[in-house]
C-alpha cells in the first residue's frame, strides 16, 4: 500500500512512524521525504538528490524495530539525563550567581570618598538580612584613638641547627585609628598584617617605636598596668572553633572576658551576654546560650568570637582575617554585621584581610603591606580604583574574575616571590620584583610614605613630592 506524504528527515528518528507493507521514498535534496501517509522519512536515507526508494519488507522490519529500540532507549535514558543534568546546570548556575553577588558586592561597590560606607541597595539588605543604620560621624576628624608610632617588630627565629636569625616583622609603621573608623590592612602571606595587630594590641612588644590608645602609651607597660586597655581594645581571630574552649557553653564563652575582669555582678554579667548574642543577631539568646560551639555553623561561631570581644564594650577591635574560614554568604553577613556594630558603637577597628575587596567595602580607609611596611593608605576608592603603588596594582589584578567571560583574560602577575622578612633587600623591598623599578634609585633608600594625592600615600619614587 503507497500513499503520499512529507515527512522531514533532521538528525535521527524526525518522520520516522508506522509502515506496512513496502515504503517508497522520494528524496528531495537532503533528507526531506515525500513517503508513504504513514510517516516515513526511513526512504530518504537511500538516496539523495531527487530519488526513489523501495524497501524489502525484512529491511524495513529491520529497520523499524531498530528505530523502535532507539526510542525506547531514548526515553529509558531521557529521564535519567534530565534528573541529573538538570539540577547540576541549576546548581552551576546559583553557584556562579552567589560568587558573582560576592564579588559585586565586595568590588564594584567599594563607596565613593565621602559618600557613606554602606550606601546598599535594597537588594542587598534582604538578601543578607542586614539592617540599614547610619554612618559615623566624621572619623578622621579630632585626636586619633589609636596611634602606632614608628613601630618596628623583630623576632629571633632558628636558623640551621645552631644559627639565629632576626625577622622584621613590622618596620616602621605609622598609623593612627579614629573612633568609629575602620582600617582594613591588606597584603600576601608574611607582610606582617598580624603582627601589627598583636603590636597595636600590646600582645608583641616592638623593637622600636610605642602604641598610644585614647593619649595614653600602652608600650612598655606590664599587663596589670595595662589592665585599663584590655577592657578596652579586644581581638576576634581568623578561626572562631580553635579560639574558644570546646568544652564551654556559648553563654560561658561570651561570659568568660567579663569575669577575668571581674565586672559586674551575676544578673548584670547575664544581661550583657544576652545584650552581646542580640547584637550579633544569635537570636533569641535563650537558644544559644546552653549550646556549645560544635552545634553551631562557621558563621554562628564567628558571631560567639564577636560577641566575647562585643561583651567588654570595647572602642576598638582587631579582627584578624575574621571571614577566612566561613563560607561566602556568612562572610559578607559576618562583615555586613561587624560594620553595623561599628557605626552604632562607634568602635574603631583594625581589619586584617588577605582579600582587597573586602579590605574596600567594608573600610574607611586601606592600608596595603609588603614586607612588614605600609606601602599604601587611602581612601578604598581612591586605592581600588587608582592605586599608586606598583604592588597594589598587583594585588587588584590577582583578585578573580566575577564574570566567567573574563576569567580568561591575561593579567599582569608579580613575578617570583615576596624576599624572607630575615633578609630584607635593601631600598625599596619592593624592587627585586618591581615592573617599574628605577634602576639605581630604588636600591638605594627606603622610599618614605607620602601623601600624593589629598589622603592618599604611596611609599613609592615613581612619584616625586
Ligand atoms: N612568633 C614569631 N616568631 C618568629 N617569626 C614570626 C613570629 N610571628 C610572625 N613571624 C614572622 O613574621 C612575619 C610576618 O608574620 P605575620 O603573621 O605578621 O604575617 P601576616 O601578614 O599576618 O601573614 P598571614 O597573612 O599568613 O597571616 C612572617 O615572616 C612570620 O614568619
Ligand atoms: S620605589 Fe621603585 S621599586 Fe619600589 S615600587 Fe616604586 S618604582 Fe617600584
Ligand atoms: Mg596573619
Amino acid at each position: 500500500m503507497v500513499g503520499v506524504g512529507v515527512g522531514a528527515v533532521v538528525g535521527v528518528g524526525v518522520g520516522r512512524g508506522v509502515t506496512v507493507g513496502r515504503t517508497v521514498g522520494v528524496t528531495v535534496g537532503k533528507g526531506v521525504a515525500v513517503g508513504p501517509a504513514d510517516g516515513t522519512g526511513d526512504g530518504a536515507a537511500l538516496g539523495s538528490g531527487v530519488g526513489v526508494a523501495e524497501l524489502p519488507l525484512e529491511q524495513e522490519v529491520m529497520m523499524r524495530t531498530k528505530a523502535e529500540n532507539r526510542d525506547k532507549e531514548r526515553r529509558r535514558v531521557l529521564p535519567g539525563f534530565l534528573i541529573i543534568v538538570v539540577p547540576f546546570l541549576l546548581l552551576c548556575r546559583l553557584y556562579l550567581n552567589t560568587t558573582r553577588c560576592y564579588y559585586r558586592f565586595a568590588v564594584q561597590d567599594v563607596p565613593q570618598e565621602g559618600e557613606e560606607a554602606g550606601a546598599l541597595k535594597e537588594e542587598k539588605m534582604t538578601l543578607f538580612a542586614t539592617h540599614h543604620v547610619h554612618a559615623t560621624s566624621d572619623t578622621a576628624a579630632g585626636q586619633p584613638l589609636l596611634s602606632i608610632e614608628k613601630v618596628s617588630v623583630q623576632f629571633a627565629a632558628r636558623k640551621g641547627l645552631l644559627g639565629r636569625t632576626i625577622v622584621r616583622a613590622v618596620n616602621d609603621v605609622s598609623l593612627a585609628l579614629h573612633r568609629g573608623e575602620t582600617v582594613a590592612v591588606v597584603g600576601e602571606s608574611g607582610s606582617g598584617k598580624t603582627t601589627l595587630g598583636r603590636a597595636s594590641l600590646g600582645l608583641v612588644e616592638p623593637a622600636s617605636g610605642r602604641v598610644t590608645f585614647d593619649g595614653k602609651v600602652v608600650t612598655g607597660q606590664t599587663e596589670s598596668q595595662r589592665k585599663w586597655f584590655r577592657r578596652r581594645a579586644q581581638a576576634v581571630f581568623q578561626d572562631p572553633y580553635s579560639s574558644m574552649n570546646a568544652y564551654m557553653t556559648v553563654g560561658q564563652i561570651v561570659e568568660e572576658p567579663l569575669l577575668v575582669h571581674g565586672m559586674g555582678k551575676r544578673e548584670e554579667r547575664l544581661a550583657r551576654v544576652a545584650q552581646a548574642l542580640q547584637d550579633v543577631r544569635l537570636s533569641p539568646p535563650d537558644d544559644f546560650i546552653g549550646k556549645y560551639p560544635h552545634t553551631l555553623s562557621g558563621g554562628q561561631r564567628q558571631r560567639v568570637g564577636i560577641a566575647r570581644a562585643l561583651v567588654m564594650r570595647p572602642e576598638y577591635i582587631v579582627a584578624d582575617e575574621p571571614v577566612s574560614m566561613i563560607d561566602a554568604s556568612s562572610r559578607a553577613e559576618v562583615l555586613y554585621l561587624m560594620r553595623d556594630l561599628q557605626r552604632r558603637y562607634g568602635i574603631a577597628f583594625l581589619f586584617i584581610t588577605h582579600d582587597i575587596a573586602s579590605a574596600a567595602h567594608f573600610s574607611n580607609r586601606v592600608a596595603v603591606m609588603y614586607l612588614g611596611r605600609i606601602v599604601e593608605l587611602g581612601p578604598p576608592r581612591a586605592v581600588v580604583n587608582d592605586p599608586l603603588h606598583p604592588y597594589t596594582r598587583a594585588l587588584i589584578e590577582a583578585v578573580p574574575e566575577p564574570d566567567p567571560a573574563n576569567r580568561l583574560r591575561m593579567r599582569q602577575v608579580v613575578p617570583g616571590e615576596p624576599p624572607s622578612p630575615s633578609n630584607l633587600p635593601a631600598g625599596c623591598s619592593f624592587h627585586p620584583r618591581c615592573p617599574r623599578v628605577i634602576k639605581g634609585t630604588c636600591e638605594a633608600t627606603v622610599p618614605p610614605l607620602q601623601e600624593i594625592k589629598p589622603g592618599h600615600f604611596a611609599a613609592c619614587y615613581l612619584y616625586k613630592t
